[in-house]
Parts: C-alpha cells; structure tokens; sequence
C-alpha cells in the first residue's frame, strides 16, 4: 500500500515536472534581458492595420444587427469598436487624435442611435460615419482603402431578434 502511495507520488511529481519544463520552453522565444523581452512584446502588438479589419468587422456587424433589430448586438458591436480603437491609439499615438475625434463625432452618435433602437437615424447616419471613416483613409495616406458596406455581415452571429 505504502509502495503504491509512493508510486503515485513520484508519478504525480514527474507530471508536474513535465507541466513546467513544457511551460518554460513555450516562452523560450522570449529571450534577453526584461528590457529585450518588452521590446520585443511590444514590437508584436497590432497596429492599426490589424485593428481595422476589426473595426470594419464589427462595423458591418453592427449594420446588419441593427437593420434586423437586435439592438443589444448592434450596441455590444459598436462598444467593441471603441475598446479596439484603443489598442491603435496606444500603438499608433500619432493617429489617436483623428480617432478620438472619430468616436465622439460619428461613433458616439451610432451608438445613441442603437440604444434607441432607432432604424431610421441609424439608417440615415451610417452614410455619413462610412465617409467619414473614408475620409480619415484619405488624411492618413490611405485613399486606396475604401470602406464598402459587404452585401452580408462576417459574423456568425444571428442578427436579428
Ligand atoms: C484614424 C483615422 C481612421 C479612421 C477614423 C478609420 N480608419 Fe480605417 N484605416 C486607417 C488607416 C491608417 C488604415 C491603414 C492601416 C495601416 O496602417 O496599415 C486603415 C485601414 C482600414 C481597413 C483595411 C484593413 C486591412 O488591412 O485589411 C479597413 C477595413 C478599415 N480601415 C475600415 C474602417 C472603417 C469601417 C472605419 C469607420 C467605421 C474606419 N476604418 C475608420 C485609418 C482610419
């Protein structure tokens, strides 16, 4: 009994041994002193290119969830837009101004839009905020990039109610 104890013991050590050998070489790639690691962690994070095909993503999602009338999605889409955001104003602080002032003057009113379940302001403003994105491609040596609403959303998600 006290052999099988120690047995399952030493099995149970070994594994743990295992777990932590396996941690350790799955951040091996993280090399150099703290300094080194930080820099390359922050090298890695998402720009704004990467933040965009979020954006646009969830932009179009929020279209089609509000036309179906599932406006907590709608909401819950645009919100994420803004948390994305944040990761391109802090990765890409030169373009944070335009995109603040992107949140508040076109973002903000959508959103105000969604939560008063509200088709028709939403309907009418989603023109002017899709320029609106347009035109911060055009500020920002982009002009080539144009948003276009896609026939259908990317999400699988259910849009409507
Ligand atoms: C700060 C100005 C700004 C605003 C506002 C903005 N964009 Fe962009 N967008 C950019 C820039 C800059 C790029 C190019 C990304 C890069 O740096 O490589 C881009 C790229 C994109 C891309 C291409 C991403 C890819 O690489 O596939 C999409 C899609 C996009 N934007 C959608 C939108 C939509 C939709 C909106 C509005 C809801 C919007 N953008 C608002 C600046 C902006």
């Amino acid at each position: 009994m006290r052999r099988r104890v120690t047995i399952a013991v030493a099995l149970a050590l070994t594994c743990g041994l295992a777990a932590g050998i396996a941690y350790t070489q799955g951040t091996s790639w993280l090399r150099g002193t703290t300094d080194q690691q930080l820099k390359t962690l922050a090298d890695i994070q998402p720009g704004l290119g990467t933040v965009m095909m979020e954006y646009g993503a969830r932009f179009t999602n929020a279209y089609y969830a509000a036309k179906g009338g599932n406006w907590d999605l709608a909401a819950y889409m645009i919100d994420e837009m803004k948390e994305i955001q944040e990761v391109g104003e802090t990765t890409r602080p030169a373009r944070a101004p335009l995109l603040k002032a992107f949140e508040s003057n076109y973002l903000d009113r959508l959103e105000a839009a969604a939560k008063a379940k509200n088709w028709s302001q939403y309907q009418s403003l989603a023109p002017q905020v899709i320029n609106a994105c347009n035109q911060c491609h055009v500020k920002t040596q982009h002009a080539y990039v144009v948003y276009q609403l896609p026939p259908t959303p990317p999400a699988p998600l259910k849009t409507s109610r």
